[in-house]
Order: C-alpha cells, then sequence, then structure tokens
C-alpha cells in the first residue's frame, strides 16, 4: 500500500512538473523509471548478484579457479558455484577472460566497501545452463548439447549473454539512483561493463561470418538468437540487437553490422530489476528462480519476488 501511494505520488509529481521541463516524446518514459520506491542500497546490492556470476564464470574459465581460490574474503562463505570448469581457450581469449574476471573481482569489492550486500549465491554455471540458453535461443535442442567450455567461440557466445545483462541493468538503475556516491559507483560499474560487452562483441564480430561446428550456424546468427531469447524473456519490448540486424536497426538506421546495441540514437537500452530477473532465472518470470540462480538471486529487490 505504502508502495503504491509513493509511485502515485512520484507520478502525479512527475507529470506535473517534467512536461515543463522536456518535450512531450520524453515524459512518459522518464515517469516509467522514476515510479519505483527502491533505494541506492536495493539497486546496488542487487548487482552484485550479476557480479558474482561474471566473477566465477570468468574466473573459473579463463583459470580453473574461482573466487574461493582468488578472494576468498569476497565469497563470504557463500556456496561454490556449481559446473564451472577450465575453458578451451586460445591464448588471447584466455588473457581477456583472466582480466574480465579480475575486474569482477574488483566490482565486488567496490560495492561491498559501499553497501553491506550478502555473501555468494549459489549460483549454476554448468554447461547444461548454457545450454538450455542455447537450445531456447533456438528454440530446438542443438546437437551435440552447446557447451560452454569447448572451445572460444563458444566460451566468448557464452560470454554474451553476461555482461550485456548488467549493462542494461546499470543503465535501467542510473535514473533511480538519489546518492551522489551511488551514482559514481553506478557509472563506474556501467563503464567497465559496457567495455567488457564491446570487447566481446568485437572479438566475435571479427567471426561473424564463421560456422559455429557442428551446428551449421553463424556466430552472428547465434549472436541474434541469444539477444531475441532476452527480448522475448524480459518482456519489455526490443532492448537486445544481435551483431548483424535489419538496416532500420543499425546505427542511424544506415548499416546492418552492429558491433554495439542500442536505440535509435545509439544510446545504451535500460532494463529494470524485474527485466534482468527473468531473463538471469531463463524462464520469464521474477518470482521463478532458475537457470544461473537456482535457489534465486539475494538482496531486497530480488528476494520481494519470492516471498510467499
Ligand atoms: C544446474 O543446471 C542444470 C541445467 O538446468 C540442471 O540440470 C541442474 O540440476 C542444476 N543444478 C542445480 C544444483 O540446481
Ligand atoms: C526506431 O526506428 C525504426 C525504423 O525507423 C522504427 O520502426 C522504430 O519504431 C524506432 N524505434 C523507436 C524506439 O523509436
Ligand atoms: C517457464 O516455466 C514453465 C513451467 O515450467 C514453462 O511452462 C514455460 O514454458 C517456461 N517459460 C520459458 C520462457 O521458458
Amino acid at each position: 500500500m505504502a508502495s503504491k501511494i509513493l509511485i502515485f505520488n512520484v507520478v502525479f509529481l512527475t507529470s506535473f512538473f517534467l512536461p515543463l521541463l522536456v518535450p512531450n516524446s520524453y515524459s512518459s518514459q522518464i515517469i516509467v523509471s522514476a515510479a519505483t520506491d527502491f533505494t541506492d542500497n536495493d539497486l546496488i546490492e542487487f548487482a552484485l548478484n550479476l557480479e558474482y556470476l561474471e566473477a566465477e564464470f570468468f574466473l573459473i574459465g579463463s583459470s580453473g579457479y574461482g573466487l574461493g581460490v582468488v578472494s576468498p574474503d569476497l565469497a563470504q562463505g557463500g556456496p561454490s558455484p556449481i559446473g564451472g570448469t577450465l575453458a578451451q581457450l586460445d591464448p588471447l581469449t584466455k588473457d581477456i577472460i583472466y582480466q574480465f574476471g579480475l575486474q569482477e573481482v574488483g566490482h565486488l569489492r567496490a560495492i561491498k566497501s559501499k553497501v553491506k550486500g550478502f555473501p555468494r549465491p549459489l549460483l549454476n554455471i554448468s554447461k547444461e545452463v548454457f545450454g538450455t540458453i542455447m537450445n531456447n535461443a533456438f528454440g530446438r535442442p542443438l546437437n551435440p548439447p552447446f557447451d560452454p567450455y569447448a572451445n572460444s567461440i563458444n566460451y566468448l557466445l557464452a560470454t554474451y549473454v553476461i555482461p550485456y545483462v548488467g549493462l542494461t541493468g546499470y543503465v535501467g538503475a542510473t535514473p533511480m539512483l538519489q546518492n551522489i556516491v551511488s551514482k559514481q559507483l553506478v557509472a563506474g560499474l556501467l563503464g567497465v561493463e559496457s567495455g567488457q560487452d564491446a570487447v566481446t562483441r568485437a572479438l566475435l564480430y571479427n567471426l561473424k561470418d564463421k560456422i559455429v561446428t557442428p551446428y551449421a550456424v553463424t556466430v552472428a546468427e547465434f549472436t541474434n538468437r541469444i539477444s531475441m531469447l532476452r527480448n522475448r524473456l524480459g518482456n519489455a519490448g526490443l532492448k537486445d540487437e544481435g551483431l548483424v540486424v535489419p538496416r532500420e536497426q543499425g546505427a542511424d538506421g544506415k548499416v546492418t553490422g552492429n558491433i554495439l546495441s542500442a536505440d535509435n540514437n545509439s544510446l545504451s537500452y535500460a532494463r529494470t530489476p524485474e527485466e534482468i530477473l527473468r531473463i538471469i532465472y531463463g524462464n520469464g518470470s521474477e518470482r521463478n528462480p532458475g537457470g544461473f540462480y537456482p535457489a534465486g538471486a539475494e538482496g531486497r529487490i530480488a528476494q520481494s519476488y519470492l516471498s510467499p
């Protein structure tokens, strides 16, 4: 009830003042992002879920060891991830992914220095979880099942699945943040998260016409399918674009190559925490844990959808 009243007030006040400040076509979008009662603390803690996932996937994939070895203090006694393993990576990919992993260690440390947070949640980064994501992306079982750890191309396609979700979450969180310290932290996290996504996309773009064996499907098609799956699961329209798109979706509506995923004005898409949960649980519902988070994500926002 209290939150309904708050939402009403925010919408009422912003709908009164915003038309004075911005052109009409923008105001409705801004009102939607303002209409929540998430605190800065909630939003930053929510991000910890994704940072833990990235840290473990990148560290284990590139070195065979996760947070438990690299920085046990940050795991805070949370359960070990299920199913991650050292991937068969070429030297360049291994080098880059290990850097990504260490970047996530820094992100975890930075977040935990600002908010209380929680221990590492239970994470499922088994090849079966990625296999299921790819089967859902294609609408049919791939045969043999997709294995993210089998080679560099597969690992980069699996990487394509993750930092972009964090990126859109940080863009979505930014307008809801009140405190300047939170804004500074989230801007710093967003910058590096989008950098990771850009590096991943650039490596894959270079291989976009290559066939991902043994599926007779190109790298570009894989990315398009993954992006369309995330659009379906998020259930909030077009917020995700693969490496080759219809011309209207390319930069300034003029190209089909799509090195970055962004809107008509080449601004990053934003996602709400609900949309993020629908995607990372893999089932299109923020109330139905699964996918990377068999026991659900932690923190007040994610837990609020799980209460009985
Ligand atoms: C991990 O995910 C796979 C694929 O969805 C599933 O079969 C397995 O039971 C999961 N493990 C746990 C402990 O949830
Ligand atoms: C972006 O441009 C395309 C083509 O002009 C149009 O169909 C689409 O509705 C636009 N999307 C938004 C969000 O404005
Ligand atoms: C979500 O889970 C339900 C119940 O298991 C299933 O019927 C539905 O197809 C799933 N949805 C998606 C998008 O995977």
